[in-house]
């Protein structure tokens, strides 16, 4: 047991409460931020004559030290310290002796934990933006590739209307895009430094919160000390908005899932990315897409575990705040996995093409441009809509299209109908003539894509140079 305190106790804490209240096993991970944060507090105290130069340089070279040992493994975060402001602290303290005990001047551990994890979230929250970016590229190079390849567009899982399959990715394209918008507000709203807020009330050393802001890349200082330590919204966002980047990988693994499917057979998800079964040697499972769908649960998990955790808290920091971190992580890295092997199956993908193309000419796609149709020859639209009702019916009694009726067949429902009908009700000339903003006519989507290309060559959110580590 190494711990921080002890000086008003009389005992030594029970080793199982010690285990139960330890967070070392996971705010290790907080390490690099911890070290980034100490630095920038004593560089500041020095600047305010708190401690000396030379207690200053000591200090932040007995940090860079410890920070140059773990990462070459010389140095063991190990679990014999209560956290890892503990190991950090303890460890400097033994290697530069009395001016490491200074260390913690004008600063608690709450102002630390609110600090270290902010600067671990908002580094997140750039790796999942250029997750999200890449998967973008992606998204964008197919809809690219096929401003005329067709497919039937849906509502209810039942075939709707024709599009393509460049609209259709389009739908995903403006889900990733709002994704990556949400992170940057969040990351504009959450770049405050909540370091100098001691305990909650702030301290009597005449710290420059300004300076130690601008050290760490942050706009400013935040404003309340007791809010500073007890915050946890910039996590909440965070991982709604994950939440919300799985609900929509979630989605499109589902649509995946079923064109993958040997009933529809509109893509083939390629050898790397799929899985085998043990037993039925003709399988190929897109388990890659499902296993996104299904850690969309984990991922919500963590957002209403802190939601719950915070609900009744009292201000300012109370331990049950320590519960911040586990769900949180295990979240941040579920997306950021989810992200990678998702875009990689995207990109390995193939689309067949002719089934698409052929399963859009059938199931009466293109009934509501037969409405359309008449609809241009003078017959209100409530009218034609039962006519081509009455159409279909006689289709599917027949077992055949529209399309492949004679005209006299057409003209004993309508005599509306000539022979430009056929044209009319082309799969092609259905997709074509939707150039309504956002319709997926090739010349509508064109334009659309352009537009995509310059967001997508638009300057990332970015931190200065060192902050990136
Ligand atoms: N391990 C704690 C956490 O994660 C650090 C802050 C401890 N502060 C305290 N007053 N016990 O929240």
């Amino acid at each position: 047991m190494a711990q921080l305190w002890g000086g008003r106790f009389t005992k030594a804490t029970d080793q199982l409460v010690y285990d139960f209240n330890a967070s070392i096993n996971f705010d290790k991970r907080l390490f690099h931020q911890d070290i980034e944060g100490s630095i920038a507090h004593v560089v500041m105290l020095a600047k305010q004559g708190i401690l000396t130069v030379e207690e200053k340089d000591a200090i932040v070279k007995g940090l860079t030290g410890i920070r140059e040992d773990v990462d070459s493994e010389r140095l063991k975060i190990s679990n014999e310290y209560e956290d890892i402001h503990s190991f950090v602290e303890a460890n400097l303290i033994q290697r530069i002796g009395d001016a490491g005990k200074k260390l913690h001047t004008g600063r608690s551990r709450n102002d630390q934990v609110a600090l270290d994890m902010r600067l671990y979230t908002r580094q997140q929250v750039l790796l999942t933006d250029e997750l999200l970016k890449e998967l973008l590229e992606v998204i964008l190079y197919t809809m690219e590739q096929n401003v005329e390849t067709y497919m039937p567009g849906f509502t209810h899982l039942q075939k709707a209307q024709p599009i393509t399959l460049a609209h259709h990715y389009g739908a995903y394209f403006e889900m990733f895009k709002r994704d990556r918008q949400r992170l940057f507000d969040i990351f504009r709203r959450m770049n405050y430094c909540p370091l100098g807020a001691g305990a909650l009330a702030g301290t009597t050393y005449p710290l420059d919160r300004n300076y130690t802001a601008s050290l760490l890349g942050f706009e400013g200082p935040t404003l309340n000390s007791i809010d500073s330590v007890a915050d946890r919204d910039y996590l909440i966002e965070f991982l709604a908005a994950l939440s919300t980047i799985m609900m929509h990988l979630s989605r499109f693994s589902e649509e995946i899932i079923i064109w993958n499917s040997n009933e529809y057979q509109f893509v083939e998800i390629d050898d790397a990315y799929s899985t085998g079964s043990s037993i039925m040697p003709q399988k190929k499972n897109p388990d890659i897409a499902e296993l996104v769908r299904g850690k969309t649960g984990r991922v919500y998990g963590a957002l209403m575990s802190l939601l719950t955790t915070m609900k009744g808290l009292p201000l300012a920091y109370n331990k049950d705040m320590q519960e911040d971190k586990e769900m949180a992580f295990d979240a941040m890295d579920t997306v950021k996995d989810c992200l990678v092997l998702f875009t990689g199956m995207l990109r390995t993908m193939k689309f067949r093409k002719d089934r698409m193309e052929r399963s859009a000419m059938n199931g009466f796609t293109n009934a509501t441009d037969a409405a359309d149709y008449l609809v241009g020859k003078g017959v209100p639209f409530r009218d034609a809509h039962g006519i081509i009702g009455r159409l279909v019916l006689y289709c599917i009694e027949k077992d055949t299209s529209i399309d492949a009726l004679s005209l006299e067949e057409l003209q004993a429902i309508s005599d509306k109908f000539g022979p430009d009908i056929y044209d009319a009700v082309f799969l092609k000339t259905c997709v074509e003539k939707r150039l309504t903003v956002g319709a997926p006519g090739p010349e509508a989507m064109k334009k659309v894509i352009e537009k995509h290309r310059e967001y997508l060559a638009q300057e990332s959110i970015t931190l200065p140079e060192e902050e990136k580590k």
